[in-house]
């Protein structure tokens, strides 16, 4: 991972959970997606990379009994839970798939990949070699945004989404290569926030992409998010990519 993502996570972790905490039905309403197109049941091996705090490998482990919580960053994995179920490694998506982290090949039931795939560079070569980690049957999850979010942000972070947000569709294309039997779906979720407690968020440089803007960029764009919702609310809805595949 590169040092300004390191920076960005190290950053945020001790605010992480308290900007999801806010919504319980949000992640009520992400897990059940999580849970219905990986299918796992008790008993069986996943890997959470990129599991951050481990927001969703707490909500894995307890229909499959244990997750390997992979993720880079120290700081983010300091906060998963001390529970014994969750397997904490440091290590990259690229450690894994190079091998310079080693995990068992070909023995695992699931994988998800919530929210990271846009850290990685060399996308081809890391959903192989996740790809091959799975055990016959097993399913890898890839959830992430779409190109174009509906967040209440300043144009300048929407303009900067769109360029640097790799396309579904192409992640999709990158895992049937892998030799994956693959099904893209989206589904979103309808977010209220308190405009304050989302000006809040967003100057916590919440999204990874804003961490991109300096501070004095970041006021600008807050400034702009008041001047566009004068309200007391904020509503958008957060629409998802699931891109699931299946080995054979
Ligand atoms: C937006 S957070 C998502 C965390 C968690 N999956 C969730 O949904 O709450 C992105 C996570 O990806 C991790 N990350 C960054 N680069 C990565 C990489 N190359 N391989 C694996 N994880 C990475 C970060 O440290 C961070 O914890």
């Amino acid at each position: 991972m590169g040092d300004e993502t390191r920076a960005h996570y190290d950053h945020l972790a001790p605010v992480y959970d308290q900007n999801w905490a806010y919504s319980p039905d949000f992640l009520e309403w992400m897990s059940g997606c999580i849970l219905a197109r990986l299918r796992v049941k008790y008993g069986d091996r996943v890997v959470d990379v990129g599991c951050g705090t481990g927001l969703y490998a707490r909500r894995l482990a307890e229909h499959t009994g244990s997750v390997v919580c992979v993720d880079p960053s120290a700081r983010m994995l300091e906060r998963v839970p001390d529970d014994p179920r969750l397997v904490v490694v440091r290590a990259s998506a690229e450690d894994l798939a190079s091998g310079s982290t080693v995990l068992p090949r070909g023995q695992f039931e699931a994988i998800l990949v919530k929210e990271a795939i846009h850290h990685v560079a060399d996308r081809g070569t890391v959903i192989g070699g996740l790809a091959k980690l799975l055990a016959p049957g097993g399913r890898l999850l890839i959830v992430m945004l779409p190109t174009s979010i509906e967040y209440p942000l300043f144009q300048a972070a929407h303009d900067r989404f769109r360029e640097l947000q790799p396309s579904p569709e192409v992640v999709a294309a990158v895992m049937g290569d892998a030799g994956l039997a693959v099904d893209l779906s989206y589904d979103d979720f309808p977010l209220v926030f308190p405009t304050e407690r989302y000006v809040a968020m967003v100057r916590d440089r919440y999204l990874s992409l804003l961490s991109m803007f300096d501070d004095e960029e970041l006021a600008a764009g807050v400034g702009e998010i008041r001047r566009r919702y004068p309200g007391e609310w904020v509503e958008f809805r957060d629409r998802f990519a699931f891109v699931l595949g299946v080995a054979s």
